[in-house]
């Protein structure tokens, strides 16, 4: 049912320079693999078969990757190197990509609203690829939030407890518990990135979403906030007071790869994994 799948990755990943000046932040590798393509991978095993990736100037590498290489392709034809190419290969031909723009770096909100284009009037899922998240053998996070979708036809977001310490690093939320056995909250209201004391409470929304194409005319409704930038979560806020929001806290582990202390704890982790 969810068969497209945004990925916002305009961003200027300042966090990482001088790593991201000329490289884009998504194509940071862990291990091997560039931040995107464990992204693009979760958003197959959920059902996409449409990648649609909103660029910005300097992201050039990203379209590169999830094309054909011939140059390399003929080199290695043919020769035990060959097999390194299978994974991004198979990744190549289970879906096709789409491209556009952000040509001003106007917030979440604002990048989500460009990949319209390339949506139309459909539920889409949204992955943050430097929110780098692992089920290991069970089912990916934006898969289960998928089936969270199919239950109650509204936008899903993915929420992580969080230190009361570090509720202003996220947008959090306020909600009503509606189904202890699977962790499901209907949301009431968000505030991005509240202090400790007026955090509404311990629950983060991290970079997975379910949106309803309705998203798109909140957004366009959304007035710039925090930064000057349109955010997301005010977006969500006006279909929330509708009651059209669910907040879904998922199993897995999530790697804040924006941070650099994320991007080496999950380092770490698939590299432990890789070794078992
Ligand atoms: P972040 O604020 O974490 O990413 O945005 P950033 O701006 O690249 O990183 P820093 O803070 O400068 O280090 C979260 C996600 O939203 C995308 C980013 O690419 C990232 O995936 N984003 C953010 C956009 O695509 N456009 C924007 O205008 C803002």
């Amino acid at each position: 049912m969810i068969k497209k799948c945004l990925f916002p990755a305009a961003g200027y990943g300042t966090r990482f320079l001088p790593a991201t000046k000329a490289t884009p932040k998504e194509m940071l590798p862990v291990l091997t693999k560039p931040l995107i393509q464990y992204g693009v991978e979760e958003a197959i095993s959920a059902g996409c078969d449409t990648m649609a990736i909103v660029t910005g100037r300097g992201k050039r590498a990203i379209e590169d990757h999830f094309d054909i290489s011939y140059e390399l392709e003929h080199q290695i034809r043919n020769t035990p190197k060959e097999y390194f190419l299978h994974e991004i290969r198979s990744v190549i031909n289970s879906c096709q990509f789409t491209y556009t723009r952000q040509n001003e770096m106007k917030g979440l909100g604002h990048a989500i609203l460009t990949g319209e284009a390339l949506i139309g009037n459909e539920p889409f899922a949204v992955i943050l690829a430097d929110d780098l998240c692992d089920n290991g053998d069970g089912e990916s996070v934006l898969k289960q939030m998928v089936e969270v979708y199919e239950r109650y036809s509204c936008s899903v977001v993915a929420l992580q407890e969080v230190p009361k310490e570090e509720t202003s690093k996220y947008g959090i939320i306020e909600g009503k518990l509606i189904d202890q056995s699977d962790d499901i909250y209907r949301v009431s209201s968000m505030v991005e990135k509240p202090d400790m004391d007026e955090a509404p409470s311990n629950l983060a929304i991290i970079g997975r979403y379910i949106l309803d194409p309705e998203i798109f005319d909140a957004i366009r409704e959304t007035k710039p906030g925090r930064g000057g930038e349109i955010q997301i979560t005010d977006a969500l806020m006006e279909l929330a007071k509708k009651g059209r929001v669910i907040g879904y806290k998922f199993k897995g582990k999530r790697f804040d790869c924006g941070s650099v202390e994320g991007f080496v704890e999950a380092t770490n982790w698939f590299y432990e994994k890789s070794a078992k």
